[in-house]
């Protein structure tokens, strides 16, 4: 990106979100960065990982590569550092190769034309260095042995396999069109094959490999990156030909899954990019089911998810080429929010015409309010609760009792739906904004040292990074943001001081009062930890009865104080 000079740092065009003018300010003596339009900030690793969609590792491995620093192996699990960039290699030899077979020579001529025939562009083809393995047992493997590549390094990269009668290693791939796969970072990691014929698997993948796993890879990824910038917004499709296609048409924010449900993983990774996803599934039975389980896999990251419907039993390709592209966006637009859509499957699964099959009916429920039992905020979980009562006729608070049974065993979570949720929140932004306060305005170490205990701080990450503040402040060391942030590679600490870097200083009146209000509001805690057990035993009281009058009497008591200590908080509030 270009920056401009203005004041002591620099300004540019924001890459993170649309702008046209710049917000995205650089100080280069902190050595950060921050964006007012759309508040992303933090360090040169937190740019390139936000830029390239990568973790802390890979972009330190970014980094260091560009300024020629070696890093020491033990950084990094896996495969040690010089194999993986080995097989890296041999991958990209290989896509080399198939790609050569397939436009270049006369034995790629029908796979070439299959291609073309199902509507691919030279132009595509080429983008995606979409290949041709030939037929034959030792093509690959006679290749490597002149380039001098070992088979050893192509059997991991699983380019060659065995059986299990003989070690002979031949081929995996033959007679297949080859869709090379590309990481975020433009590396191929492995192959998609389709048969060209009616061999058993129509695709063949590469095997999980140190570099290649089925379970946290989308196809395209490589060329919707920038897309998923621009419209924050990704578009999953079942299908290697169904990304192509999408491509080709213009809708470059579409990647494949290879064959499988979301996982967890697939989600936080595209968390880095976009803030929504839409599952474009096949319509039969498979891509349906496979789309409801992936909503699971986004409710419990907490990411808005949709599902959207092909008409006819079309797969996007299909539509594609049969409707065109308006038909397809219209689709698109049409797509009903995730649970929604778990919610009309399950209820279109009911056994028509009965109320003798109630149990066919709470067990249809059942995968639904499973879902819902995965998301972690109490809020939206009541709000989704009113939803399928005000659908299938069902009471609330019937809902609610199942839901509980099945939230039991996570009762953390449905502690957070007490009363007193509001000020434990309260005080939870009071312990970020005490960080924040430290970090910009260091005379008020000593108030804090002196007033807070630390193990009031409920948020381990928040916690530690004040501690190491603080023990940062004690030894005269400088201890802003970007000093902090220089000094931490786990990302759920990175993630808290990121938002907290400012490019220039600003002045708050009084720093020490403000300080002093932060500490208060932690603190406070203490008697609302007191309000919320008594809070607690009410609730007990309530539902089993009282044995004795002392008993009675000792409830009374509980139960006063309990108000009384919560009317304290309120006059502390205001
Ligand atoms: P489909 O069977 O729906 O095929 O598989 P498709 O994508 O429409 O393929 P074309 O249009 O006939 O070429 C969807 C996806 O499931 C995975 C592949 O990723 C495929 O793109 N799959 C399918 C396999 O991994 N193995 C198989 O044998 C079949
Ligand atoms: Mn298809």
């Amino acid at each position: 990106m270009s920056l401009k000079k203005a004041g002591s740092g620099f300004v540019g065009l924001c890459p993170f979100h649309r702008e046209k003018t710049p917000s995205f300010h650089v100080n280069a003596e902190r050595q950060i960065f921050k964006c007012f339009g759309c508040g992303v900030g933090g360090d040169v690793f937190s740019f390139v990982m936000k830029h390239d969609g990568l973790n802390f590792p890979e972009a330190l491995q970014q980094l260091a590569e560009r300024g020629h620093i070696d890093l020491p192996q033990s950084e990094f699990s896996g495969a040690p550092r010089g194999e993986k960039a080995k097989l890296y290699d041999v991958n990209k030899w290989a896509a080399d190769v198939y790609h050569r077979c397939l436009v270049e020579h006369a034995m790629g001529k029908q796979a070439l034309d299959y291609l073309l025939g199902r509507g691919l562009t030279m132009e595509t083809i080429r983008q995606f260095r979409l290949g041709y393995s030939p037929d034959g047992w030792d093509g690959l493997a006679k290749g490597a042995t002149k380039r001098k590549i070992s088979h050893e390094l192509l059997q991991m990269a699983g380019l060659l396999t065995s059986n299990e009668r003989s070690d002979r290693l031949y081929d995996r791939f033959r007679n297949r069109v080859m869709f090379p796969i590309f990481d975020a970072q433009d590396r191929v990691i492995g192959f998609g094959a389709r048969a060209l014929d009616d061999s058993e698997p129509k695709y063949l993948n590469s095997p999980e490999t140190p570099l290649f796993s089925k379970g946290r890879t989308f196809y395209g990824v490589d060329r919707a990156r920038q897309a998923f910038r621009d419209v924050k917004r990704a578009v999953i499709v079942e299908g290697y030909m169904d990304a192509i296609a999408a491509h080709q048409y213009g809708f470059a924010y579409v990647v494949g899954v290879l064959g499988t449900a979301l996982s967890r993983e697939h989600v936080q990774l595209l968390r880095r990019y976009v803030d929504e996803a839409i599952l474009l599934f096949d319509a039969d039975n498979a891509g349906q089911s496979s789309a409801s389980r992936s909503v699971d896999a986004f409710a419990v990251e907490e990411m808005p998810v949709r599902v959207a419907t092909l008409p006819d039993g079309l797969d996007p390709d299909e539509m594609l080429k049969e409707r065109g592209a308006k038909a397809f966006s219209d689709c698109l637009d049409a797509a009903v929010d995730g649970f929604a859509f778990k919610l009309e499957r399950a209820l279109a699964e009911l056994p028509a015409g009965a109320d003798a099959s109630s149990i066919a009916r709470a067990k249809a429920l059942d995968d639904v309010l499973g879902t819902l039992a995965l998301l972690p905020n109490a809020v939206t979980r009541s709000q989704e609760i009113k939803r399928v009562a005000a659908r299938t006729g069902i009471a609330e608070w019937t809902l609610e009792e199942r839901l509980n049974t099945m939230l039991e065993g996570q009762r953390r979570r449905v502690e957070t739906a007490r009363p007193e949720e509001a000020d434990a929140g309260l005080a939870r932004d009071a312990e970020e904004e005490l960080l924040f306060a430290l970090l910009h305005y260091p005379a008020i170490a000593p108030i804090i040292r002196e007033r807070l205990s630390l193990e009031r701080m409920e948020q381990p990450a928040v916690k530690a990074l004040l501690k190491q503040a603080l023990e940062l402040a004690e030894s005269g060391q400088p201890f802003g943001a970007a000093e902090l942030l220089a000094r931490t590679q786990d990302e759920a600490l990175r993630a808290v001081i990121e938002p907290m870097v400012e490019p220039e200083s600003h002045n708050v009146e009084d720093p020490s009062v403000w300080c002093r209000q932060l500490v208060g509001r932690i603190e406070a805690r203490t008697h609302q930890d007191a309000g919320r057990k008594l809070h607690d035993q009410i609730v007990a009281g309530r539902t089993s009865p009282a044995n004795t009058d002392e008993e009675l009497r000792a409830r009374l008591t509980a139960a006063r104080e309990a108000q009384r200590l919560r009317g304290k908080l309120e006059l502390k509030k205001q």
